[in-house]
């Protein structure tokens, strides 16, 4: 059963009729090429049958080694950064309790920072707690999850010994390639293996989601199951059909009327970090050779006492997609006082949802009258089936979308720059010329 839809009706103002229509074509070509694994980037394409391929005796592997850590830790530390951390963050926060507190076992995330305070907390609050370890990087070399690791790796050792330490530590990495790999077969980790032909950010239906998913207590079959079912809505050579298609051919319209910059909108704070990830899968994606939408993510109605004001009003630059839950886990009405003394007795009974679906109608309409072009992402629920759905449809539209403005989706050179400057800077063996031209440009850039 179909748990997301998408909804540009409201786009009439800005989008032409006919206009989706001219789009086909093109659709039909990226779609083509996606399928046919003829495009730019085939060879990172692995992701797109990834979820008819993920079958019982995976997910089953998965979840037994989810069991036994469930069985010995109270806490799992994700170490990870990118897309070797925002899926599985996205996924605990979609469908979990709001609080870390309500969660069993707790899942914490190091190495997508470079921070001490931070991990000094961390081991702090674990301190007297059982502990279990998850190191994600499919290079194996990133540098903030290295270095996050070696601290937390010292921790463990000190803490229950070497062998036992080990025994509380799962590598997720490349299947041959790189240092994690290396020190996962010396120290005897647990392994997962990242596919090769998945990049980072589309990888959260391999171990590298699954994994710690799993261990938050969340049905990965689930998962997957909506994965499928979204292949069948997001395929297809038309507008009309294809879901991730049509998405993707409202963006790329939008775009070359000079919208640059798509908000995701959301008005439950249980969809934020799906928006960040969705961030990093959008940018990485599209953002290169000078071209790109910028993704942005705001919470309303949060945001809406912050950055409202430049939506409604600031530079046109700016579209919306409105990500939003249908259905809570939880329902609350506003109480009735005989008194009435804040004079809010005409809310009583009514539940935040109405009021929240109020807050999300007005917002809408307000910013299409303020020009701001806006579609509908509606979610059926918090469910790990809607979540696959959700995951899915985002990785193939923005596929799509790449093609659709002449980009590979699947690389990532730009990210390189600011890592090769650091490894410079650091005094890595091999940069040293570079050193020597980023030393005179530091002096007055320093902390
Ligand atoms: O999408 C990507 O490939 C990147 O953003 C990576 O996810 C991120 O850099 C982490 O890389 P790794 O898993 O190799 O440590």
């Amino acid at each position: 059963m179909q748990n997301i839809w998408y909804n540009d009706k409201f786009m009439s103002g800005f989008i032409n009729p006919g206009e989706l229509d001219c789009c086909n074509p093109s659709v039909a070509q990226a779609e083509k090429a996606l399928m046919s694994k003829s495009g730019p980037g085939n060879d990172f394409l692995g992701w797109l049958d990834l979820p008819q391929k993920t079958g019982k005796d995976v997910i089953s592997a998965i979840n037994g080694k989810a069991q036994e850590i469930r069985s010995k830790a109270d806490v799992l530390i994700c170490i990870g950064i990118g897309g070797s951390y925002l899926g599985t963050k996205a996924a605990i926060e979609f469908t979990s309790p709001s609080f870390e507190d309500l969660r069993k076992p707790r899942v914490l995330f190091a190495g997508n920072t470079i921070n001490s305070d931070y991990l000094a907390d961390m081991l702090e609050m674990v301190k007297d707690r059982e502990v279990a370890v998850n190191v994600i990087s499919k290079s194996g070399t990133t540098t903030e999850p290295a270095i996050a690791f070696r601290v937390i790796r010292q921790w463990m050792e000190k803490r229950y010994g070497k062998k036992e330490a080990a025994s509380r530590i799962v590598a997720t990495t490349d299947p041959a390639k790189g240092a994690l790999r290396k020190l996962a077969k010396e120290e005897g980790y647990a392994a997962f293996e990242i596919p090769d032909d998945v990049g980072g950010r589309f990888s959260v239906m391999t171990p590298v989601g699954l994994f710690p998913i799993a261990v938050a207590g969340i049905d990965i079959a689930k998962l997957i199951e909506g994965a499928v079912t979204a292949c069948d809505f997001c395929k297809g050579e038309s507008v009309e059909t294809n879901m991730a298609g049509r998405y993707a051919a409202v963006r790329n319209i939008l775009f070359r009327k000079g919208y640059t910059t798509e908000v995701m909108a959301t008005f439950q704070p249980q969809l934020h970090f799906v928006n960040e990830w969705w961030k990093q899968l959008s940018g990485e994606s599209e953002g290169k050779n000078g071209t790109g939408i910028m993704p942005a993510g705001l919470d309303y109605t949060t945001d809406l006492h912050s950055l409202g004001q430049y939506m409604q009003d600031g530079l046109r630059n700016v579209f919306e997609t409105f990500m939003i839950l249908k259905k809570t886990s939880h329902t609350m009405a506003v109480p009735k006082f005989d008194d009435d003394s804040d004079d809010l007795n005409y809310l009583a009974g009514r539940s935040f949802e109405d009021i929240n679906e109020k807050a999300f109608q007005g917002t809408m309409l307000a910013h299409l009258d303020g020009g701001v072009p806006s579609a509908t992402l509606m979610l059926a629920d918090r469910s790990a089936e809607t979540l696959g759905q959700l995951l899915y449809f985002f990785e193939k539209a923005v596929a799509l979308s790449g093609y659709l403005l002449r980009v590979n989706p699947f690389d990532q050179p730009g990210v390189e720059a600011y890592k090769k400057n650091m490894f410079a800077l650091l005094g890595k063996a091999g940069f040293e010329k570079q050193a020597e031209v980023l030393s005179s440009r530091t002096k007055d850039i320093s902390i």
